[in-house]
């Protein structure tokens, strides 16, 4: 035999020296769920390890964050029921409780970058992310983007580093670069959700934020699981409507589409490791089915390994711990 793989794998010294991806914390971006209220910490059921944090607890957390070396969060914030109308208008409150959380983690973790969603789900009674047609059911298209649009602008004034539309409207990322740009925040990044599938992993998240459609599904937005090419086609159009990063969601069932969209961009490409992919690894460890934290690393390096720059994952504390 001339040829023998083996060889290179004998110690770890040789294995370390010819190892192809690395993962680090500063690949990490982790999610947060922030509510009302004061002194909140409410654990989510499906999600063991992650709560519903009030703003006190939700700096505390950014800072052990921070200090261990994940310099990214992305807020989720879980709207009362009383506030959520057919037209979210509360998506551009000010004074509501995403911009208050917004502001409040850049002054008391000013290093850390912020992310916000765009989508209109946490605020509209009916659970979509765009409006809806009373009538018809339909989700309305263009209507959402400038209500989308005043979103990012109120996001952006409250000092979010990244706006993360999450939406799957047409034409969103191109409306919501202007709109930016127009009001002077051409530093503001956008990390596009380029390729969102209609997933049955999100439903921990869906729980989290009570956010889950009242009627129907989002089937006529989110893209379909049966498609890849048509990733390619997202992925073009949000390149020249100038998106800075792409993302792929959900994550671990759509690793093909991670690895073609990195073959076909020059951009950098991140990942969503979703709330229903955090909770089978949490179910299956807390059986002892699994050896937990081996399979979070694992998990975390396929991402790497596809083609995945930056990884937005639930797991990102205890990887963090891992790692150091
Ligand atoms: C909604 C949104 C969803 C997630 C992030 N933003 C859920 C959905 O589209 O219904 C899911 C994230 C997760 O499951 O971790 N705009």
């Amino acid at each position: 035999m001339l040829i023998r793989p083996r060889r290179n794998r004998q110690n770890e010294v040789i294995r370390s020296m010819i190892r192809e991806n690395f993962l680090a914390p500063e690949h990490l971006i982790a999610p947060l769920f922030v509510i009302d209220g004061k002194d909140q910490n409410i654990p989510i059921k499906s999600m063991p390890g992650h709560s519903r944090l009030s703003i006190d607890h939700l700096i505390l957390e950014a800072k052990e964050l921070y200090s261990m070396g994940i310099k990214c969060i992305a807020l989720f914030p879980a709207i009362q029921d009383s506030l959520k109308t057919p037209d979210a208008r509360e998506a551009y409150n000010e004074q509501g409780l995403n911009f208050r959380a917004i502001r409040a983690i850049k002054e008391s973790v000013p290093g850390m970058l912020v992310m916000g969603d765009i989508a209109l789900d946490p605020y509209s009674s009916d659970g979509h992310d765009g409006l809806v047609d009373p009538k018809t059911g339909e989700i309305l298209n263009d209507p959402t983007l400038e209500i989308l649009a005043r979103q990012a602008i109120c996001e952006a004034k409250a000092g979010v580093d990244i706006i993360g539309p999450s939406d799957m409207m047409d034409g969103r990322v191109g409306y919501l670069r202007n709109a930016l740009d127009e009001e002077g925040f051409q530093k503001t990044l956008i990390m596009s959700y380029t390729a969102k599938y209609a997933s049955a992993f999100y439903g921990p998240f869906r729980d989290a934020l009570d956010s889950a459609p009242k009627k129907g599904d989002k089937k006529t937005y989110q893209m379909d699981p049966s498609n890849g090419t048509e990733a390619l086609r997202e992925a073009a159009l949000d390149e020249a409507e100038g998106a800075d990063i792409m993302m792929v969601k959900p994550g671990l069932a759509y690793l093909d589409v991670i690895y073609r969209l990195k073959q076909q961009s020059t951009l950098p490409i991140s990942a969503y490791n979703v709330s229903g992919e955090y909770a089978m690894v949490k179910a299956a460890a807390q059986n002892g089915w699994i050896d937990h934290d081996k399979v979070v690393l694992e998990t975390l390096m396929s991402f790497r390994r596809a083609g995945a720059d930056i990884i937005l994952t639930y797991h990102a504390k205890e990887a963090a711990l891992l790692l150091n």
